[in-house]
């Protein structure tokens, strides 16, 4: 099985979770109040702002093709309507060296952390937000926008949705283990005198009252659903006319969700949700982004959690490398356009598995081409062992370890094997 020369495949970082010290964001603000519910602070992160080029020369030294990685809104405007132009020479310098590398960069504009200042602008359930997202992307774009060949608008953009949806089961009857299986972007729900003690910091720190601080990770009313759409959409414009050759799309998580005889109507609702609704608003999107890491099963009663016999992976969730496939062909059937999978992976301190899961993940993609979807690339999930928002550094996502006491990279045997898997097939 060998996937096509121009076929892409690498890995995924975002700049909040690798960089280090995006001390004028929202994250780390969320992080440093005295009761955070983020299990430690992001801190130096893996150093990649200044390591990036041993990064990806590793990446590239494995045989890979494609890097995808986020800029960091609130380095590049760290006060509002004040643009750093020594940042904007920062992710220069990182296109130019994956241009010299023969990687083929994925930006995507905004990966979950903003600028303080959004928040306590209102964040992402107020309308100003879309003309301040497209001031910013404006700026990226024309000093940027000839050395981006692809360009992802938002991530997970469907995550609020998500999360209003974990919330209300959470609030409702589900039991413990079905909190566990909840459990993917790191949202934890810690006990309520701690949370109500955090949103009043957040207040302080925000500067504005509790109930509004909003930042991307947040439950989403429908308004503000529209209001990340309108950003899309107006952000996809302008890049279009200001260089109509750069790729634009936006990314999704997206479970493989599967019935049990009754729970027909459960899958149906889900993908209606999580997906279906949002694609008014990509009909003028050149590709989409998926992103899966695991599947949901539905009876006639709702979410049937897996037992405990059941394969798990470091983050709870079900071991289901098969996912990945069942998603794209789903997805296949309402998207004509290129795919890519801007994100797959698994947390697991034993490589083996990893291998394994890349492999099977990998082979669902492949037979996917062979139906002719039209995927054009994949990016494992992650590049590097990092900070996995409130789950803080226990995560190991990475095909690549890094000491944090020295900032050490220790490249797994899964690197290569994703390396080889571009140069040599399945
Ligand atoms: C995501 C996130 C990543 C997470 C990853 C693992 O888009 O959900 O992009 O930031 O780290 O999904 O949980």
């Amino acid at each position: 099985m060998k996937f096509p020369d121009n076929f892409l495949i690498g890995a995924a970082t975002a700049a909040h979770q690798v960089e280090g010290n995006n001390i004028y964001s929202d994250f780390w603000a969320m992080e440093h109040v005295p009761h955070s519910v983020y299990k430690e602070p992001s801190l130096d992160a893996v150093d990649h702002y200044h390591r990036y080029e041993e990064d990806i020369r590793l990446l590239k030294g494995a045989g890979c093709n494609a890097y995808r990685f986020s800029i960091e809104w609130a380095r590049i405007e760290p006060t509002k309507d004040i643009f750093d132009s020594k940042e904007m020479e920062h992710y220069k310098d990182v296109l130019e060296f994956c241009h010299q590398n023969n990687i083929t960069p994925i930006v995507t504009l905004h990966h979950f952390s903003s600028p303080k200042w959004l928040i306590a602008e209102g964040g992402w359930e107020s309308e100003t937000t879309i003309e301040y997202f497209v001031n910013y992307c404006r700026y990226v774009v024309s000093e940027l926008g000839h050395l981006i060949p692809y360009i992802c608008t938002i991530n997970e953009a469907n995550m609020g949705k998500q999360i209003t949806k974990i919330m209300k089961r959470m609030m409702g009857s589900d039991t413990a283990k079905g909190k566990h299986a909840e459990v993917q972007v790191g949202l934890n729900v810690a006990t309520e005198t701690k949370m109500e003690k955090y949103f009043r910091e957040l207040g302080e720190t925000f500067a504005i009252d509790p109930r509004k601080v909003q930042p991307f990770l947040s439950p989403r009313t429908e308004n503000g659903e529209l209001i990340i759409m309108k950003c899309h959409e107006k952000a996809r414009d302008l890049i279009k006319a200001i260089n109509p050759k750069i790729q634009v799309g936006i990314t999704f998580s997206l479970y493989d969700h599967q019935a049990l005889p009754g729970g027909e109507e459960f899958v149906e609702k889900e993908w209606q949700e999580d997906f279906l609704g949002y694609l008014p608003f990509l009909q003028e999107d050149d590709f989409l982004g998926v992103q899966n890491y695991s599947r949901k099963i539905h009876g006639p009663e709702g979410i049937v959690h897996p037992d405990e016999h059941t394969r798990r992976t470091k983050m709870v969730y079900e071991y289901y490398p098969e996912a990945l496939g069942k998603v794209l062909d789903f997805v296949s059937k309402h998207w004509t356009k290129p795919i890519i999978v801007t994100e797959n992976g698994i947390s697991t301190g034993q490589d083996e598995e990893r291998v394994e899961f890349i492999k099977r993940a990998l082979a669902g993609v492949y037979c996917c081409l062979e139906k002719g979807i039209p995927v054009i690339g994949y990016t494992y999930w992650s590049l590097l062992d990092n900070f996995e928002w409130q789950l803080g550094y226990d995560q190991t996502f990475g095909l690549i370890a890094v000491d944090r006491s020295t900032q050490t990279r220790y490249p797994k045997e899964s690197l290569s094997v994703l390396g080889e898997i571009k140069k040599s097939g399945l």
